[in-house]
């Protein structure tokens, strides 16, 4: 039997890899380099399956193909939003998307962020290697303490939720929760979290806001300037959901002129690419979009890619269709 011919877009865990090669005719991107559109659409005309990654570009350009013979996308991450939907709809695609499997990681993440800014551990970390440090003195460097804050939390889903579990139970936050949908009581009740008709509402509210939102056109600069004015004047403001939630301009202006206590940030808006002006902010911690980059969750995202392909290539709906 001719096995689908899959084309992955960036290297796997090895142990991934060599499943997929074992269950199709599959090819590597050796170079490892994220694909531009011209390269996608050349894909898309001569693969079964595209196995594209955050850093693929798959926007209208990249899908505007005749004659495509890839019959599914299926996405290495949760976020598909680099993933154009009108398009891959109208070339009658199935999209799949990586849920659960980096939930906690991605938590994690956040929850290092918050502590890092709340302390203040990125600016002691740079002193230090930069043979700056004079020693302990009782002003030096001096945060602000996490636990019986109030932590606002901006998307419910998986994430969101592992991170209120992560907040409410190791550090007797207070939580506050704002999602588009209604939260089931249960949900709520076990962090003992307040659910919140709007982000505006939220904001005034705490003391560490989190995003935790698909990113994409409907959540484009959901955090504004006007936002961000509503936020405490020493609240910190979490990102590890996508860059483009936060109009970064207006981010950069509130921390130049501290009009917020903070911010810590694991993506970008149009990342890898850094605004010069962000590197300037001292009250601003930086990771380089960590957030599933555990070996566990790395590997189970590539098996549940295989899953789903799994699924789809035997005539089943794959378990994480998104469109
Ligand atoms: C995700 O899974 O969305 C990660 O951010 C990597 O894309």
């Amino acid at each position: 039997m001719v096995k689908p011919s899959v084309l992955v877009t960036r290297r796997w865990p090895a142990a991934v890899e060599a499943q997929l090669a074992e269950n199709y005719d599959t090819v590597l991107n050796t170079g490892d380099k994220p694909m531009s559109p011209a390269d996608i659409r050349d894909a898309l005309k001569r693969y079964d399956a595209v196995l594209p990654t955050v850093t693929d570009t798959l926007n209208a350009e990249a899908l505007d193909v005749d004659g495509a013979q890839t019959k599914i996308i299926a996405n290495y991450g949760v976020g598909y939003s680099h993933i154009c939907e009108p398009s891959a709809r109208e070339l009658g695609m199935t999209v799949t998307n990586t849920p659960d499997v980096l939930s906690e990681c991605t938590a994690d993440i956040a929850m290092t962020l918050l502590l890092m800014v709340a302390r203040r551990a990125g600016e002691g970390e740079r002193e230090l290697r930069s043979g700056n440090w004079t020693g302990w003195r009782p002003t030096h460097l001096v945060g602000t303490k996490v636990s019986g804050k109030t932590l606002g939390i901006i998307g419910f889903g998986r994430i969101g939720q592992q991170m209120a579990r992560r907040a409410h139970h190791g550090f007797g936050m207070k939580i506050v929760v704002q999602n588009r949908s209604r939260v089931a009581p249960e949900l709520l009740q076990q962090c003992n979290a307040t659910q919140v008709d709007s982000v505006d509402e939220l904001l005034p509210q705490c003391d560490f806001v989190s995003l935790h939102c698909p990113g994409g056109a409907a959540n484009r600069n959901l955090i504004n300037a006007r936002r961000l004015n509503l936020m405490k004047p020493d609240a910190f403001l979490i990102n590890a959901a996508r860059g483009e939630v936060i109009d970064e301009w207006a981010l950069i202006q509130a921390l130049m002129f501290e009009m917020i206590g903070g911010a810590a940030l694991d993506v970008f808006d149009g990342e890898p690419r850094i605004s010069p002006d962000l590197l300037q902010c001292d009250n601003l911690v930086m990771l380089p979009h960590l957030g599933s980059a555990t070996r566990e969750a790395r590997e189970a995202m590539g098996f549940r890619v295989l899953d789903n392909l799994g699924d789809f290539f035997a005539g089943r709906a794959p378990r994480d269709r998104v469109i």
